[in-house]
């Protein structure tokens, strides 16, 4: 058995994708950390070069600065061969729930900008029904954010200001994020448009439509959903 848990083995599976020269975005979180580790692996091994990379919050940035990978930003390569990113749940249609480091506004601009956008995670994050176990993440201008949250309240959901620490978490873009339990979202699509429609609301943490590829990583190896 390998030594290996179920998301380095997909941490590495989704590094093995990538190709010299390719325009790549990354997300946020751990998995993003072990796939960074891994490229800065691959590059110190000449086994990649001319890779260019648009990362979605300051974290990754760091690490992948450490890591040795070229950054690079949206402004500079507005398209981008792949992005790779994780989550932190993941629905039998390939329908998320992100945001639990905080970056899901970057996060959303970067998996758009790309052709392909592969997502990685390991077998914990697989539900039936988005929203068993996470709350929504919704990110929110710090401007009358009372607002909101009542509106969020009368959606159903028991929103919760993020803390880190004594104070409020303060999103790399400057804005709040409320975590709002909806309990199983039978939906997603129509909860996606009623959260839009919230002046303040300057995006949230469900993702529809957009993994092309799950890559998920498991007991038994690596398997692609
Ligand atoms: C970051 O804001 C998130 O969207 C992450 O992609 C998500 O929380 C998954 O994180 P881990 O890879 O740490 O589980």
């Amino acid at each position: 058995m390998s030594e290996r848990s179920p998301k380095q083995l997909a941490a590495l599976h989704a590094a093995s994708a990538v190709q010299s020269g390719m325009r790549l975005g990354l997300g946020s979180g751990s998995t993003v950390y072990l796939i960074v580790q891994a490229l800065g692996e691959r590059l110190a091994r000449g086994e990649l070069r001319d890779l260019q990379v648009v990362v979605a919050s300051r974290w990754t940035e760091d690490a992948a600065k450490d890591a040795g990978l070229t950054i690079a930003t949206l402004d500079d390569l507005p398209q981008l061969d792949l992005a790779i990113d994780g989550a932190d749940e993941i629905d039998p249609q390939r329908n998320m729930i992100k945001g639990g480091g905080g970056a899901l506004l970057r996060e959303r601009i970067v998996l758009a900008a790309a052709a392909q956008r592969m997502i990685v995670v390991d077998d914990s994050k697989l539900v039936q029904t988005l929203g068993e176990r996470w709350a929504v993440p919704v990110e929110i201008v710090q401007f009358g954010w009372r607002v909101p949250e009542a509106a969020l309240r009368r959606q159903g959901a028991q929103p919760v200001r993020r803390m880190d620490g004594a104070q409020p978490l303060i999103t790399d873009e400057g804005n709040f994020i409320l975590d709002c339990a909806f309990g199983p979202i039978p939906d997603p699509a129509a909860l996606d448009r009623r959260l839009r429609a919230i002046p303040g609301v300057m995006d949230h943490g469900l993702f529809i439509g957009m993994a092309d590829r799950v890559i998920v990583g498991g007991a038994d190896g690596v398997r692609e959903l």
